[in-house]
């Protein structure tokens, strides 16, 4: 069992890998997965990092039932605070994140995915956040990233009903950015990478924090960071870079 990073033209490619158990997350998993979003956020080479899960049915099938299955109530809360601060790194990654979607993403593995930047799923995808089956509820950022991200209505239709639903009622839901055909999944997700690994790193950064603060904050706020924000780009080498290429009518080297 193991998550394996590998870095290939300044694209990471972190590979949740647990054959036996649909790629469920324990402990060992959720930590792998820590150390590789630590290396990636350490090498400013990194463009952009791509999440999947091993095999060919499933992204990641949520937190590991047999692990969870005889915790107290502290050891539930030490859980849930454990997979939130993983996914947390996740999401305040420099650089742009994609989850690769090939199979189930299934509570936690939903939870994996919406802490990525974009989503793409294959036709043969399958969502839900199944958690109040189990008489819990979601706990790796569930009821707060889908809420922000599908809205409420959704949110609780997925949460409150456990339902599983498809790539393209995810599509639908606002889930997922893509739904690809199985086979081209990897094909379309590299093309993503290098679209986005070929944009201005500092923009990218200074965007995703723009957004992902706004969102915890009020709109003038959020305003005034973008401005403040937007004033900071003009001290990067890249912003006269991409403004000389556009006036020369070549391409940026950014
Ligand atoms: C532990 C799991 C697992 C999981 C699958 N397996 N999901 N083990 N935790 N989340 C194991 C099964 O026990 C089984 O092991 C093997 O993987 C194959 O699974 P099967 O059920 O035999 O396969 P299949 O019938 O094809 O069904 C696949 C499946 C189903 C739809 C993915 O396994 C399933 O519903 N899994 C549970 C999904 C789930 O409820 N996820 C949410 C967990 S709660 P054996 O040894 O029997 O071969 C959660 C909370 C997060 O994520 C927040 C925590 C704070």
């Amino acid at each position: 069992m193991s998550v394996t990073l590998s870095i290939d033209h300044h694209i990471a490619r972190i590979v949740i890998d647990r054959p036996e158990a649909f790629n469920a997350m324990n402990e060992s998993i959720l930590l792998q997965i820590k150390d590789a979003v630590d290396t990636i956020q350490k090498n400013e080479d990194i463009r952009v990092a791509i999440f999947m899960g091993g095999g060919t049915k499933s992204f990641v099938a949520g937190a590991d039932i047999s692990y969870m299955s005889s915790m107290t109530p502290l050891e539930g809360e030490k859980w849930a605070k454990l997979g939130q601060s993983v996914f947390s790194t996740i999401s305040e990654l420099r650089c742009p994140s994609i989850a690769a979607i090939q199979g189930y993403a299934l509570g936690g593995g939903t939870e994996l995915a919406i802490a990525c930047d974009l989503r793409i799923a294959s036709e043969k995808a399958c969502f839900a956040q199944p958690e109040v089956k189990l008489g819990i509820i979601p706990g790796f950022g569930g009821t707060q990233r889908l809420t922000r991200l599908i809205g409420p209505g959704n949110a609780k239709q997925m949460i409150l009903t456990g339902n599983q639903f498809s790539a393209q009622q995810a599509l639908a839901m606002g889930l997922v950015n893509e739904v690809v055909p199985h086979d081209q999944l990897t094909e379309r997700v590299d093309a993503l990478a290098l679209s986005l690994a070929s944009g201005s790193p500092n923009g990218i950064r200074l965007a995703k924090e723009a957004i992902e603060h706004g969102l915890q904050s009020s709109l003038n706020e959020g305003l005034q960071l973008e401005a403040a924000l937007f004033g900071l780009c003009f001290a990067s080498p890249e912003q006269r870079e991409g403004m000389t290429a556009f006036l020369e009518k070549r391409k940026p080297k950014l």
